[in-house]
């Protein structure tokens, strides 16, 4: 029987598995980044598969007091935002104690649901936290491998490939 097959690459090139994830910055300004972490990551580059949901975990500092934070994960492709849709979206209730304080650093913590009904398409995932101002305490994503010039990434994207499940 033909099926599609999701899969999520992530890149971590050729490091140990409790490395964390390498990542492009997508325009972080009112917080960042320290470290990036997604979970389970048995073999590398990540493969994640569809109906299976993974943790991620999201270490950053603020540059301001905000008094919530809400969450926007997208699947870029060709430039388009295609919104993946979050069980949780208030960043206050996936693992950051609000009010978010300037200087303090948290750890976002979310479930990504690589779920059945996602699009056959390459893109790229992305993940936003905004502050009440609107702005970005974080925005991170995993480059595409076919776009890639820096040979350091081994890639990261969404590979859904037609074939015979098993
Ligand atoms: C998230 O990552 C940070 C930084 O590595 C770590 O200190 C923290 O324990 C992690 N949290 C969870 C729940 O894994």
């Amino acid at each position: 029987m033909l099926a599609v097959t999701l899969t999520l690459f992530l890149a971590v090139g050729s490091q140990v598995l409790a490395e964390p994830l390498k990542f492009l910055d997508c325009g972080s300004k009112d917080g960042s980044i320290l470290e990036v972490n997604v979970t389970p990551c048995p073999t590398e580059p990540c493969l994640l598969h569809k109906g299976v949901s993974y943790s991620v975990n999201v270490t950053f500092s603020s540059k301001i007091d905000s008094q919530g934070s809400q969450a926007k994960v997208y699947g870029e492709m060709l430039r388009v935002d295609i919104p993946f849709p979050l069980e949780e979206s208030d960043g206050c209730k996936s693992g950051i104690k609000c009010p978010i304080q300037k200087g303090h650093s948290y750890s976002y913590l979310n479930k990504l649901p690589v779920k059945s009904e996602y699009p056959s398409v390459k893109l790229v995932v992305k993940w936003e936290l905004y502050d009440d101002q609107e702005g970005l305490l974080f925005c991170w994503k995993i480059p595409n491998k076919i776009n890639n010039q820096n040979k350091q990434w081994v890639g990261g994207y969404l590979a859904v490939t037609q074939g015979k499940v098993s």
